[in-house]
């Protein structure tokens, strides 16, 4: 039985006095989650990990936090990464990797997103996998190929029991261009079925919204979804992490 996870990747937003803002009309919001059903998680820039972490102990069980990345090496001259003993002192519980913004802007290899992850689950941390193909690359019939090599070299000599892959169309994120959920579930059940494990947690992200979620979590293949901008107003990521199935 996969658990689907609804996962708010807040970027480079929020300060932490926001944070906590965002967290008190929140956590109130999501009190009538089937908490056997579903899992909740904010991915807030590191700077705000700390303060997240206090506030969220005792006051919601099903809500955890994952941090935007964290680097393969515990400590050491690594400027401007994290390390997952950081992580672990904030019981942080997943760690976001290979999204497309570092992919792109900071020209993250397969080869280094395979070692974060690695180093997340030596730590205790799962890892949120992210993968997805670019629009040059859809047009031209590469999909496919470019996510099965993501998904190879990424996930090499990982653990699948401890893993969430993130299925997200480059072109849809951010771009209101949502990927068709049918399109995004066939997708995800081939990432599934090239991982070859069949309760792997396998998210679509890329323009979901409140007024799309129900669609994109009636599909088979999709458990559960990591939202960008839509997560930044708690009322609606609210709504999303209130989903039902139509
Ligand atoms: P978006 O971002 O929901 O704003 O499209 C998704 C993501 O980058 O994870």
């Amino acid at each position: 039985m996969r658990k689907p996870v609804i996962a708010g990747n807040w970027k480079m937003n929020m300060t932490c006095t926001e944070a906590i803002e965002y967290m008190r009309v929140l956590i109130p919001l999501l009190k009538d989650i089937p908490k056997k059903d579903r899992e909740v998680v904010i991915a807030p820039p590191f700077t705000a990990l700390y303060p997240l972490s206090e506030f969220i102990r005792d006051r919601n069980e099903y809500l955890s936090l994952s941090s935007q990345n964290v680097h393969w090496e515990d400590s050491g001259a690594y400027t401007a990464e994290v390390s997952p003993l950081m992580l672990n002192e904030l019981s942080v519980k997943c760690a976001i990797v290979g999204h497309s913004e570092p992919r792109k802007y900071f020209s993250e290899s397969d080869e280094q997103i395979n070692k974060r992850a690695k180093s997340a689950q030596d730590h205790q941390l799962i890892p949120i996998v992210c993968v997805g193909e670019t629009f040059q690359q859809r047009e031209m019939g590469e999909a496919e190929r470019v996510i099965r090599r993501q998904i190879e070299q990424g996930l090499e000599g990982i653990e699948v029991k401890r893993l969430i892959v993130a299925y997200e169309p480059i072109w849809a994120i951010g771009t209101g261009k949502t990927c068709e959920a049918n399109e995004a579930n066939r997708i995800c059940g081939l990432i599934r079925k090239w991982i070859g494990y069949e309760d792997v947690i396998i998210q679509y992200g890329g323009s979901v919204k409140s007024n799309n979620i129900d669609e994109i979590m009636s599909m088979s293949d999709i458990d559960g979804v990591l939202v960008g901008g839509a997560s930044l107003d708690p009322t609606n990521f609210a709504r999303i992490a209130n989903y039902e199935k139509i």
